[in-house]
């Protein structure tokens, strides 16, 4: 589609660059100022207008994308689409509400396309963080702070008399409304507001509209929310445009409401009675494009419905801002105009469709040959290799919940709420790990994410291979953990020891109980092992599933073998192969054959082989990606379609290890890597 651009200051080449790798092509560029139109359109290869009306007339550009200074927005998107042109407006729509509705109307009338600036709601941290609002985990949320510090623009900007000419909410202001809008749907009234005309002494440029605003907004959907928008408090002031929201359950912060970049710690939550943990994308953010919101526009004109919704938040937003100034002199409070606005519903990751919740990750593909060659991975979801076997959709990366460490055993419970508040959203649980009980606690707790967010995998350990045993185990599992059913349960080991009673709480168990319990000795001092061939085992996992009491099944500690005997004796297919996995033990020859035949690979004990994260080629490579060694083992599974799943006590190390399933390393890399493998390599 073609784009004519009218206003080529400072921010049109940035949509300008935007548009080479899209669909969209600049037919003509207009400014009033000659020498800037035609720099732009030597760029964009096109003709140069300094009169709208003649551009209009001359180039045929479906979409008028609308750069101009802020007062010229409406007479500029006015007369574009009275000439019955499609068009993008940067922000504000307009100056005030009345000429906003007018835009809408005839937009709406000639049934043409409306977007409006900032399209920043769909930027990857804001993104983020309304994932996990939609997800619940503020509880309802009854209060937030925005702000929108614009900063001292004499200083900052080459020509600042537009900016203060219209003041701090029109053009700062807008993007934390905008995004409170996508958010919470309108604003219902203005509760109360200031405007002060504070500014240094010695300026002579001066803001003619107060340097200075402070309102208190009530959505009609329930937040209040305090805003304070300045031209005043420096940009580099502590809060630049910082949001914060408080529910009932917890807390988030969101640096930037108008922010672009994709840093992990853009983007913080703290469940009530917590103090924050940093929720970092676990999987390669998307970057954000000023383009975007014009390929969205121009895709919903294709599709034969022209979008106005973006027209519609743009409307409000200047509505809410009229209303401010309003209530800035009244004392308020002021009913503000809701212009059609709506929430929008939170864009999903980009890896793929949600599956019932839990974020997907990249399903593997067919390898290209056998053994310890790196499967390929694909950002879509796969084909099935079989018919009728279907891959579990897991998050990139899980959170290991064993108390076991180096011999000692350690509580877990907090490590495991840092892990829940950062963000992830696989959970691997065992009944030898006794501390069921406490995941169950923090999953019920306020500010938990919802049950159907989280993947929870359980184990069945090998003294309880028999069928009424094991049925036994698996509803005190559940019953401890407060869940109907798991995700996914598993054999813990494919081998069976002899029953010497349930297992229950183990964490609270004398250590001498729990040994007899969990590694039965013979009277010989060996371990007494039980007669339950692998294929019975399974038959007694499979009743289970029958139950209901779990999603899927899987086997853990096996050998390709092995996996052979279940595969043949049972009838639900086993899901999920979880095995000791990092690059001294690759297993590449077992992941493969999972991934042949759809059944996922789950790395344990990923990062703790002796003298693993010593390795100098971990530390190279981690170099050029900003990772710790242990980051790289993590981002080496996950590219490789293995869900790693570290455990760690250390809360900056648990944020880290998720924010490395974000990265993707190159082939090479990982070839690099596979030259650690040591056949040999026991524990
Ligand atoms: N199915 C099975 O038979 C089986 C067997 C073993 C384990 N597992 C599962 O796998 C999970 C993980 O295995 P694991 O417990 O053996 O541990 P691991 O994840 O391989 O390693 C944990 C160790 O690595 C350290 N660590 C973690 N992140 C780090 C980082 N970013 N930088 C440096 N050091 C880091 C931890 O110290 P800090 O605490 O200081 O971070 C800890 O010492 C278990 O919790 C369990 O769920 C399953």
């Amino acid at each position: 589609m073609n784009c004519l651009f009218v206003g080529a200051g400072a921010i049109a080449p940035e949509y300008a660059a935007g548009l080479e790798a899209n669909t969209l092509s600049v037919a003509g560029v207009c400014d009033l100022d000659g020498e800037r139109a035609v720099a732009l359109a030597e760029e964009c290869g096109c003709p140069a207008f300094t009169d709208l009306e003649t551009a209009l007339d001359v180039v045929d550009a479906a979409l008028v994308v609308n750069l101009t200074s802020h007062a010229a927005h409406a007479p500029v998107t006015e007369a574009a689409l009275s000439a019955g042109r499609h068009v993008y407006s940067q922000k504000p729509l307009a100056l005030d509400a009345e000429a906003a509705e007018k835009l809408l109307e005839i937009a709406r009338r000639r049934d043409l396309a409306l977007g409006c600036a900032p399209g920043t709601p769909r930027a990857p941290a804001q993104r983020r963080a309304g994932r996990l609002l939609a997800d619940g985990r503020l509880g309802p949320v009854r209060l937030g702070y925005a702000h929108a510090h614009v900063g001292r623009v004499t200083d900052w900007h080459d020509h600042p008399g537009s900016f203060l000419d219209v003041g701090p909410l029109y053009d700062g202001g807008v993007y934390p409304l905008a995004l409170l809008v996508s958010w919470f749907g309108p604003v219902s009234h203005v509760r109360v507001a200031d405007a002060l005309d504070v500014w240094p002494d010695r300026e002579t440029k001066r803001p003619t509209a107060p340097s200075h605003v402070e309102a208190t907004l009530a959505f009609a959907s329930g937040p209040t929310v305090r805003l304070t928008a300045s031209l005043y408090a420096p940009h580099r002031s502590r809060e630049f445009y910082g949001l914060e929201l408080h529910g009932d359950d917890g807390s988030l912060y969101l640096r930037g409401s108008g922010a672009m970049g994709t840093d992990p710690d853009d983007v913080r939550f703290g469940r009530v009675g917590r103090g924050y943990t940093n929720a970092p994308p676990q999987s390669p953010p998307t970057p954000y494009a000023y383009a975007d919101a014009l390929e969205r526009l121009a895709a919903s004109v294709a599709a034969g419905t022209p979008s106005r919704s973006g027209g519609r938040r743009g409307a409000h937003v200047v509505a809410v801002c009229n209303a401010i100034e309003a209530a800035a002199e009244t004392g308020g409070p002021i009913e503000v105009l809701d212009c059609g606005a709506m929430c929008e519903p939170v864009p999903e990751p980009v890896v793929g469709p949600p599956d019932r919740g839990w974020h997907p990750t990249e399903t593997p593909v067919r390898p290209d040959s056998g053994p310890d060659v790196e499967p390929r991975t694909t950002l879509h979801p796969r084909t099935d290799p079989k018919p009728g076997t279907r891959s579990l959709r897991l998050p990139p990366i899980g959170f290991g919940c064993s108390r076991y460490r180096d011999g000692e055993y350690v509580d877990r419970s907090d490590s495991i709420a840092t892990a829940l508040d950062a963000g992830y959203r696989l959970l691997d649980s065992a009944e030898l790990y006794g501390n069921e009980h406490r995941i169950g606690d923090l999953l019920a707790a306020p500010g938990a994410p919802g049950r159907e967010s989280v993947f929870v995998l359980g184990k069945v350990w090998r003294t309880n291979h028999r069928r009424e045993h094991l049925l036994e185990a698996c509803a005190g599992s559940r019953s401890e953990l407060g869940i109907d059913a798991f995700d996914c349960y598993t054999l813990h080991w494919p081998s069976a020891f002899a029953h010497r009673g349930e297992l229950s709480r183990l964490a609270e168990t004398p250590v001498d109980r729990r040994e007899a319990l969990t590694f039965p000795e013979a009277d010989d001092g060996s371990i007494e092992t039980a007669e339950i061939p692998l294929s019975r085992a399974w038959q007694n996992l499979e009743a289970a599933y029958e139950r209901g009491w779990a999603r899927s099944l899987g086997v853990c500690n096996v050998s390709e073998a092995q996996l052979e005997t279940v595969l043949d004796a049972g009838t639900v297919p086993p899901a999920l192969v979880q095995i000791e996995r990092h690059p001294y033990r690759p297993r590449q020859g077992l992941v493969s054959f999972c991934h042949d035949r759809g059944i996922r690979v789950v790395a344990h004990s990923p990062l703790s082989a002796p003298g693993l994260l010593e390795e100098p080629v971990l530390a190279e490579i981690g170099a050029d990606h900003g990772l710790s060694p242990a980051g790289v083992v993590l981002a080496w599974n996950v590219t490789s379609g293995v869900v790693p799943i570290p455990s760690s006590t250390t809360p900056e190390h648990v944020v880290a290890n998720l924010a490395a399933a974000a990265t993707r390393l190159t082939a090479e890399e990982c070839a690099r890597i596979g030259s650690l493998r040591r056949p040999d390599f026991e524990r």
